[in-house]
């Protein structure tokens, strides 16, 4: 019978994969956590309506890339393509805003979009999110930036760098909005692909974050949007930059960071590697005031971000995997219980390693402590059932010693001292 493989653009994790994730989280929650937010679960599959209203019909992840599909009653369910939307609805549907004035929350698992899978861009793919909802200041984003910086800087990955923009507000933008749309009017709008041309008219914003090369290279000297903010939107970037000098992040202003999602206001940035290749946005997030609202709940405000975890796995450095305390290997058949007991014992004393299930050779058992790069080999054979022993053997050394297998805290002792 033929083996079933898994769906394109998703991946099963193994060590070190798995392992990396791990890392990530830990470090996610001790950073995240000390900044004072906590974590919150919500559901993969949300009602299509959430990420249409919030993410922008416009957007190409609402267009193209969204696994939606009708339930068993027929209603239109969508895999999350990302975390913020499901966030917030949490947090209205629950009142939490009732509760708190400011609340920081974060989260992080599977997203999908359906993308042409490349390196570093997969169909599922995993966040780790963050959400500062119920603070307008522009202190509020620059905490949340200075966080990720440090949070990246914690997982010791090289050469990343910061971009930062500001996408103004409802009060700025329609003004900038006509500029752009008579500068785009002004171009040879044939050489605009055929996504351009619609969203020149739809939403202009978009037409600066196209991936084309003709469309890049058409929108160069397009209006900035830092040249066209209010005073609030300058004065809010303006405190934003002050805090991010201070705290020596350094950053560059990229007029044309928009973002592929439509919620965003005022701070917006990304964080990106040159060392991945075409996907080299590792981190990206921004403002999103009026997003709240739009989803049904309060005028309240909220920040927040998302890294690519797949994307951090492949720049995070690599580290030795931890390595078993012991090996009971048994030489003797009718050591196997003694073996597995002792090995219990020893998992109940703090310690971590394996135990044959069958009884084998010296040189097949040493061959099996040794892949499992135990630091101490437990050998049981006929002579220590005999007597009540154990050889516990120093897997660097070479160097051995035997021990009474009453006291299991004594074969602790010496198993540690083995291990080094
Ligand atoms: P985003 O820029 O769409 O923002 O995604 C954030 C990060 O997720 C990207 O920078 C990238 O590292 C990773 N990512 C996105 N798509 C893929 C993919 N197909 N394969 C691998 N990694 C991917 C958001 O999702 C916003 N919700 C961030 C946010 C939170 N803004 C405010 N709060």
């Amino acid at each position: 019978m033929s083996a079933i493989t898994k769906i394109k653009g998703f991946a099963d994790l193994f060590p070190p994969d798995s392992t990396a994730m791990l890392r990530m989280e830990s470090a996610a929650r001790e950073v995240f956590g000390r900044h004072g937010y906590q974590e919150i679960r919500t559901p993969i599959l949300e009602k299509t309506e959430l990420f249409a209203r919030s993410i922008g019909e416009e957007t190409d992840v609402v267009q193209k890339e969204m696994y939606t599909f009708p339930d068993r009653k027929g209603r239109s369910l969508t895999m999350r393509p990302e975390a913020t939307a499901g966030v917030l609805r949490a947090y209205v549907e629950n009142k939490v805003y009732a509760r708190e004035t400011v609340s920081k929350l974060f989260t992080f698992g599977p997203m999908f979009r359906y993308e042409r899978p490349q390196k570093g861009r997969m169909r599922q793919f995993h966040q780790l999110n963050c959400e500062l909802l119920g603070a307008e200041e522009p202190h509020a984003d620059a905490e949340v930036v200075v966080m990720l910086w440090d949070f990246l800087g914690t997982l010791g990955i090289p050469d990343l760098a910061l971009e930062l923009n500001s996408l103004g507000c409802r009060e700025c933008r329609p003004a900038y909005h006509e500029a752009l749309k008579a500068f785009l009017a002004g171009l040879d709008t044939d050489a605009l692909c055929e996504d351009c041309r619609r969203r020149m008219h739809t939403n202009p914003l978009r037409v600066l974050d196209c991936k084309v090369p003709t469309c890049k290279a058409l929108v160069e000297d397009a209006p900035k949007i830092t040249d066209h903010l209010c005073a609030g939107c300058a004065d809010h970037f303006a405190a934003v930059r002050e805090v991010l000098d201070g705290a020596n992040v350094a950053y560059t202003l990229n007029p044309r960071l928009v973002r592929g999602l439509d919620y965003y206001v005022r701070t917006t940035f990304e964080v990106v590697s040159g060392a991945i290749g075409a996907q080299s946005a590792v981190a990206g997030g921004g403002r999103y005031d009026g997003l709240i609202a739009q989803l049904g709940g309060p005028d309240a405000p909220g920040i927040g971000f998302a890294c690519g975890m797949e994307r951090l796995a492949l720049l995070l450095p690599p580290v030795q995997a931890a390595r078993p305390d012991f090996y009971v290997a048994v030489l003797d058949p009718a050591g196997l219980t003694a073996g597995m007991l002792l090995a219990k014992g020893l998992r109940d004393a703090g310690l971590g390693g394996e135990c044959a299930f069958a009884a084998k050779s010296m040189k097949s058992q040493m061959r099996a402590a040794d892949k499992a790069g135990a630091r101490a080999c437990l050998l049981l054979g006929g002579d220590e059932l005999a007597v009540g022993t154990v050889v516990i053997k120093n897997m660097a050394t070479g160097g051995q010693r035997s021990v009474s297998r009453a006291d299991v805290a004594e074969v602790a002792r010496a198993v540690r001292e083995a291990a080094g």
